[in-house]
């Protein structure tokens, strides 16, 4: 059996943060972040990941004509569930009202869509499920530390899913291949070491305390490293060859980061997409929203062959190759939305400015 990916959808709330309005309350400015980082704005959810995701999870299984009791799996890649006991998974199959499906988080970090894909692809080809319903999503935003100008300026909040069913002939295209892999060399390199079972709960403000361990320029040449090596390799198992390649989707951390991974990995008919200076770096959500995005606008228009990558905390890794099918139509959509948030983006973290930068934040 062959697997393909039949419905897909987004969500990405409506509270824009400039990086004119991060300089408000942040040592720094809309010149440095768009040079270092190709970022322009992101977003900032303003309720819980939970409800990010069940949106885009709603929308992808409209789009692939189905309705919440057909899906038989959620897998939900996350580094930011809205608890722990239970998942963030469950809070999405309960809201989604997928009452026949087995629900569960993925945690690889900015590289979780492509472990969760490469799941959803296991679960259909071998039969135990029929139905799958893929999400990354992401309210990073809420475990920033908006006094470290390092980490706080380069993240946002999103989500986008995907529906993974049988592809039954070739006009529906075909998920070919993985190479998912984890370096846990680097792990020391992008951590957030304070928080979790290993944290001390009772050291005052330890959850408001997280504090970040990233060396940028590591990342940034591991990361180029680590899609390049990944995609050269699911393009390898796929039988496909570089040549064949029409669209790279790699994940959206970073605008300069993709560009040295297009140096790399010349891939010379494809296109490649770059949307983060919208959203930021939205960790498991970049890879799916940024395939929503080129759907909507027209950058994909059905049987393009697809590259997708990514490089996150642990260090995780992964890369996908596959062939998308002819319908790039909806077969039916939804209404279902966010509720609407009557403040500004930057009111959403007042809480945390008052708490990180309380000189910052009685100027406002
Ligand atoms: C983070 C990153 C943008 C920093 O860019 P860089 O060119 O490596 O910048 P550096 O770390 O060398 O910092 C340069 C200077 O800018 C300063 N700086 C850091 N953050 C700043 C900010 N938000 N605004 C203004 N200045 C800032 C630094 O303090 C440093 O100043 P100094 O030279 O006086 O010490 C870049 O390393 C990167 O994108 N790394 C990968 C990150 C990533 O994508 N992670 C996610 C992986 S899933």
């Amino acid at each position: 059996m062959k697997s393909t990916i039949t419905g897909w959808g987004k969500c990405v709330p409506d509270n824009v943060v400039t990086n004119d309005d991060l300089a408000t309350f942040i040592d720094t400015s809309d010149e440095w972040i768009q040079q270092r980082t190709g970022v322009k704005e992101r977003r900032f959810c303003h309720v819980n990941n939970s409800d990010m995701a069940t949106v885009a999870g709603l929308r992808a299984v409209a789009c692939a004509g189905l309705k919440p009791e057909d899906i038989d799996v959620v897998i939900l890649a996350t580094c930011t569930p809205d608890s722990i006991v239970p998942s963030a998974a469950a809070h999405v199959q309960q809201k989604m009202e997928c009452v026949n499906a087995t629900a569960y988080d993925v945690n690889a970090a900015c590289a979780g869509f492509l472990y969760a894909l490469e799941q959803a692809k296991a679960f259909v080809e071998s039969g135990l499920y029929k139905n799958a319903v893929v999400i990354g999503s992401e309210h990073i935003t809420w475990l920033l530390n908006w006094s470290d100008r390092n980490t706080a300026v380069l993240f946002g909040d999103a989500a986008g899913a995907v529906v993974v069913e049988e592809s039954k002939n070739e006009e529906d295209g075909e998920i070919y291949s993985f190479s998912n892999g984890m370096s846990s060399d680097k792990l020391d390199i992008l951590e957030i070491p304070n928080f979790g079972s290993a944290m001390n709960r009772f050291t005052p403000n330890a959850a408001a305390d997280v504090v970040w361990t990233f060396e940028g320029q590591e990342i940034f040449k591991s990361g180029i490293r680590a899609m390049a090596k990944s995609s050269e390799e699911a393009i390898e198992k796929s039988g496909l060859k570089k040549e064949d390649i029409d669209i790279l989707i790699p994940h959206q951390a970073n605008v300069r980061i993709i560009e040295g991974l297009e140096r790399t990995l010349k891939l010379p008919n494809a296109t490649t997409l770059k949307y983060g200076y919208k959203y930021g770096n939205t960790s498991a959500a970049s890879i799916p929203t940024a395939f929503v995005d080129a759907i909507e606008d027209g950058t994909i228009k059905g049987n393009e062959t697809l590259v997708i990558t990514a490089v996150g905390a642990g260090l995780t890794w992964g890369g996908a190759a596959l062939k998308l099918g002819n319908r790039i139509t909806p077969l039916d959509e939804t209404d279902v939305d966010l509720p609407p948030y009557e403040g500004t983006g930057i009111d959403v973290i007042r809480e945390s400015i008052n708490y990180f930068v309380p000189e910052k934040a009685e100027e406002k």
